[in-house]
């Protein structure tokens, strides 16, 4: 298993390049299966998420191409084409994986009439039970059982529109009704609906396959079923999980970088936190520039919250910067339950943290030290490579391949900014 070496204290800068979003592209290649035309798919990161959706979908029987992008600032192009799904079965061992290749279910169903998907693994972030995407199909005509850990689904005369109030936000199961509606017969209404930019991004990608959605960016969004979707080219959005733990990179270790492609509007909570942390931010015409003169970050609280709130996946990353504030943080997750897992790997290295329910107290210290730590999660192996930025000494951060899930060529882009940090492969 390969492992991250960090050595501490080198101030950042320079340029870093934002690639696509893995939580809008990993939606994107899913509502493929929604037409038979070719979807391609522009600015794709290179990530194992990725790559293991492109082997789900092939499964189905789309046929992949994909075009490596040229440089750290360029994604890969894929074109998916669904033109005839041979099998609508996504086994355990594919879906445990990678939580996302749930949401092969909607368009599977919409498109096919009956699918068979595992029930899903991903990260070990709580229970994260999928309760809310079965009910939405079911309200759009689906039967749905389950059996053996498998969700099987069938709409034999197709789907129908209907009024869907979630009781609690949910980025994917809004995504799965969103999927299925498109196709449905009629009208759809979504409520309580999540508005997170990635699903915006789905949205307007259904549009340019002809789909009929209107709301987009509110809590209502309203479909207007149509009978096939067409081909389509779309370009990703950028990463602004990925823009975040940057923005967060330069605040804990100071420094002046621009990330190209980064947008305020996708991370405005977060960049307002960082500046009351004494971190300068700024507009740019390629994205946002960041400054910090390396002094210590001064504490600040931060709730997780759906967007427009501050992400969950963004939580532990401000954490590891809030380690080494002036004063005391109070953190407080809302969305997952046991998203904490980063606390011990933290106080490896030093960091004075208390965990007592969805609530964590950061008592700031004055220097974090290196050590070597296990990456537990995806955004939790990303905090502790924060952190190694800004301890002294060697920080080794070990099973990195959570990393590779979900940051494409992450050490080269700080590396490529002044960090000191290598990759050794085993
Ligand atoms: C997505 C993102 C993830 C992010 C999360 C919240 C992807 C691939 N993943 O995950 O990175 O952290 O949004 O912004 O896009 N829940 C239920 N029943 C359901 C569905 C969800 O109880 O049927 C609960 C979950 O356990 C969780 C909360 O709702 O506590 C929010 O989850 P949700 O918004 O659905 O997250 P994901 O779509 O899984």
């Amino acid at each position: 298993m390969d492992r991250i070496r960090i050595g501490g204290g080198r101030r950042l800068a320079g340029e870093i390049p934002i690639s696509g979003a893995k939580n809008a592209a990993l939606k994107l290649m899913a509502a493929s299966l929604l037409t038979e035309g070719p979807l391609t798919l522009a600015n794709v990161p290179r990530l194992a998420d990725v790559r293991a959706m492109a082997e789900l979908l092939k499964s189905f029987g789309v046929t992949v191409e994909s075009i490596p992008g040229t440089g750290l600032a360029e994604g890969d192009t894929y074109t998916l084409n669904a033109a005839a799904i041979t099998s609508s079965f996504a086994s355990y061992d594919m879906v445990r994986k990678m939580r996302a290749s749930f949401q092969v279910l909607a368009p599977l169903l919409a498109r096919h009439g009956e699918a068979k998907v595992s029930l899903p693994g991903g990260c070990a972030i709580g229970a994260r039970p999928v309760d809310l995407h079965l009910k939405a199909l079911e309200q759009l005509g689906a039967a749905v059982t389950l059996e053996d850990g498998y969700v099987i689904a069938t709409a034999k005369a197709g789907l129908h529109g209907a009024r869907i109030e979630f009781p609690f936000v949910s980025v994917g199961a809004t995504e799965t009704a969103l999927m299925a509606a498109v196709l449905a017969k009629g009208e759809t209404l979504i409520g309580n609906a999540a508005r997170e930019p990635e699903i915006e991004d789905l949205a307007r990608c259904l549009i340019a396959m002809g789909a009929n959605i209107s709301g987009m960016g509110t809590s209502r969004l309203t479909v207007q079923g149509v009978s096939s979707l067409h081909g389509a080219s779309y370009a990703v959005m950028p990463d602004r999980i990925e823009a975040g733990t940057y923005a967060i990179a330069v605040a804990i270790a100071g420094g002046s970088v621009e990330l190209l492609g980064a947008r305020r509007d996708c991370i405005a909570p977060l960049l307002d936190l960082l500046e009351q942390a004494g971190t300068q931010t700024r507009d740019t015409n390629r994205g946002i520039a960041l400054h910090r003169n390396g002094a210590r970050p001064a504490a600040v609280d931060l709730t997780t919250a759906p967007f427009p709130g501050f992400p969950t996946d963004l939580q532990a990353q401000f954490m590891a910067m809030m380690t080494v504030a002036e004063g005391t943080s109070v953190i407080r997750e809302t969305i997952f339950e046991n998203r904490f897992m980063h606390v011990p790997e933290l106080g490896r290295l030093g960091a004075d943290i208390r965990v007592n329910g969805d609530v964590a107290t950061v008592r700031g210290v004055a220097k974090l030290k290196g050590a070597p730590v296990m990456a537990t999660d995806l955004r939790a192996s990303s905090s502790l490579v924060l952190a190694g930025l800004v301890a002294e000494g060697e920080t080794i951060v070990n099973r990195v391949y959570h990393l590779d899930r979900g940051f494409d060529r992450l050490e080269e882009k700080l590396r490529r900014v002044g960090a000191q940090i290598v990759r050794e492969k085993e």
